[in-house]
C-alpha cells in the first residue's frame, strides 16, 4: 500500500530538535510531521544531560511550553569548580546578569510532545525504514513504514533532526558534507542515584585521580560523573567502586557532603566534537546531534540543537511565506558561527578539567595555569560564564559582513 501524504516540513527525528522545531513552525502557521523510529515511551525515558541556558529557557517560555519547568526546574545562579579539593564559585549572575536552568533532556521532552499531542498535532513514533529523498529539487519526499504499510510524505523542506546516528547526514551524496572531529582519550562514566543534592550548584572538579562531576534532577536526585577509559567496561564499576571514587575525586575533605544512595541508573557515554559542514544540502537540513556533537563537559548539545531550529524555523517560515530561499541558503553559515563558538567553549571546558596523558608534564602545567587564570581573573570567570550560561541564538556576529 503507498498512500501519498502531504505536509510543508518533514521532520526526521523526535528528539529536542525536532519537537521545538515542530513547534516553531505551528507558532507560524506552517504544518509539518515529526517521525520518530522509536516508541514515545523510549524518548520520553532516554537519561541525556539536564543543564538549560539561559536563551533557551527564553525561548520555551515565549512558546507557552515551560509551565511545568517553570513549577519544578532548579534555578542555579552559578557553578562551582574545584582544583586540588578546593572549590572556587563562578557566580553567573554577578558576571552576566544571567542564571542557568537545571531540569532533565527527558522532562523537556516530555513536556515538548505532550503539548504537540494535546494541540492535535502528529507525531508518528515507531516508524521504520525512513528515507530522504528528492532534496537537490524543490519537491522532496520522505518514505517510511509505519504499522499498516508503506508512506510517501511529500513536503518543502525535509528537516533531519534525527541525532548523531540518524538516516539524514548519511544521506547526502558522497563528498557533499565536510567532516571536522576529534576524539578524547576517555569517556564519561554517568549514574543517577535516589540520593538528595547537598549543594544548589554543579561542581566541576579536576582532580589527580581525573575528572569528577557532581549535578542533580531534583531534591531527592542526583546525577554524577567520573571520568573513565574510553573502553571502560561498566560491569567493572561496582556501586561501591563508583562511590568510592566520587569521594576522592569530588572536594568531600572541604565541608561538602556527598549522600549516597541507590543507583537508578548507570552508563558510560564517549565524548567527542564532530562537525558536519555545511549544514544544509538542498531541501535537506540538518539540525542538532545530525549536524554536530560536542562533548558534555558544559552541557551544550541540547541548547545547541534548539539553537540551530530557531534559526531554521525562520529560514522556512521565509519561503513559505514568500518563497524567498535566501534564509535557507544561509542557514548552515549562520547556524555554524554559534556551532563553531560552542564547539570551542565544549573543547575548552574538557581540556581544562580532565587529566590527560601522565608522561606531559608540560600540558599538565599549562592546564593548571589555565584553570588557576579562570578562577581568580574577573575576565576570564566572565568568559567562562558569557558561553555557560549561552550566547544569544541567530547570528551571534552579526556585524560581520555574508
Ligand atoms: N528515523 C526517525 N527518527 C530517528 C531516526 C530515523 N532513522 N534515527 C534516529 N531517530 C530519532 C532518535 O530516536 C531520536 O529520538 O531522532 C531523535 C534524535 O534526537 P537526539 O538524539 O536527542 O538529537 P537532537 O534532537 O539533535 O538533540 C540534541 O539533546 O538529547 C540531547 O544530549 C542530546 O546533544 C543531544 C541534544
Ligand atoms: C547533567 O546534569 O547531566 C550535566 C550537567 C553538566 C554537564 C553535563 C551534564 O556539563
Amino acid at each position: 500500500v503507498t498512500r501519498p501524504l502531504r505536509t510543508q516540513v518533514a521532520i526526521i527525528g523526535a528528539g529536542p530538535a525536532g519537537l521545538v522545531l515542530s513547534h516553531l513552525l505551528a507558532a507560524r502557521g506552517i504544518d509539518c510531521v515529526v517521525l520518530e523510529d522509536r516508541s514515545r515511551e523510549y524518548v520520553e525515558h532516554r537519561v541525556r544531560a539536564g543543564v538549560l541556558e539561559h536563551p533557551t529557557v527564553e525561548l520555551l517560555r515565549a512558546h507557552g511550553l515551560a509551565d511545568r519547568l517553570d513549577r519544578e526546574a532548579l534555578v542555579h545562579r552559578g557553578v562551582q569548580i574545584a582544583l586540588d579539593g578546593r572549590r572556587h564559585r563562578i557566580d553567573f549572575e554577578d558576571l552576566t546578569g544571567r542564571n542557568i536552568t537545571v531540569y532533565g533532556q527527558q522532562e523537556v521532552v516530555k513536556d515538548l510532545i505532550a503539548a504537540r499531542l494535546s494541540a492535535g498535532e502528529p507525531i508518528v513514533f515507531d516508524v521504520s525504514d525512513v528515507r530522504v529523498e528528492g532534496f537537490a529539487g524543490d519537491e522532496p519526499f520522505v518514505r517510511y513504514r509505519n504499522g499498516e504499510g508503506s508512506v510517501t510524505l511529500r513536503c518543502d523542506v525535509i528537516a533531519g533532526c534525527d541525532g548523531f546516528h540518524g538516516v539524514s547526514r548519511p544521506s547526502l551524496p558522497p563528498g557533499a558534507l565536510h567532516i571536522h572531529d576529534r576524539e578524547y582519550p576517555f569517556a564519561w562514566l554517568g549514574i543517577l542515584a535516589r540520593a538528595a543534592p547537598t549543594t544548589d550548584e554543579l561542581i566541576y572538579s579536576n582532580s589527580e585521580r581525573g575528572f569528577a562531576l557532581y549535578s542533580m534532577r531534583s531534591p531527592e536526585i542526583t546525577r554524577l560523573y567520573l571520568q573513565v577509559d574510553p573502553d571502560e567496561d561498566i560491569n567493572d564499576w561496582s556501586d561501591d567502586r563508583i562511590w568510592g571514587e566520587l569521594t576522592r575525586r569530588l572536594p568531600t575533605s572541604e565541608g561538602f557532603t556527598l549522600l549516597d544512595g541507590p543507583i537508578l541508573e548507570k552508563a558510560v557515554t564517549p565524548m567527542r566534537s564532530f562537525v558536519a559542514t555545511p549544514m544544509r544540502c538542498g531541501r535537506l537540513a540538518l539540525a542538532g546531534d545530525a549536524a554536530h556533537i560536542v562533548p558534555p563537559t558544559g552541557a551544550k548539545g541540547m541548547n545547541l540543537a534548539i539553537a540551530d531550529v530557531t534559526v531554521l524555523a525562520a529560514a522556512i517560515d521565509a519561503l513559505e511565506r514568500t518563497g524567498d530561499e535566501s534564509l535557507l541558503a544561509d542557514y548552515s553559515d549562520t547556524c555554524l558561527q554559534r556551532v563553531w563558538r560552542v564547539q570551542h567553549f565544549s573543547w575548552w571546558m574538557t581540556s581544562m578539567l580532565h587529566r590527560f596523558n601522565d608522561h606531559d608534564d608540560f600540558q599538565h602545567q599549562l592546564q593548571r595555569s589555565e584553570l588557576r587564570w579562570v578562577l581568580h581573573s574577573r575576565a576570564a570567570s566572565t568568559a567562562l560564564a558569557e558561553n555557560y550560561v549561552g550566547l544569544p541564538f541567530g547570528r551571534i556576529y552579526p556585524e560581520e559582513a555574508r
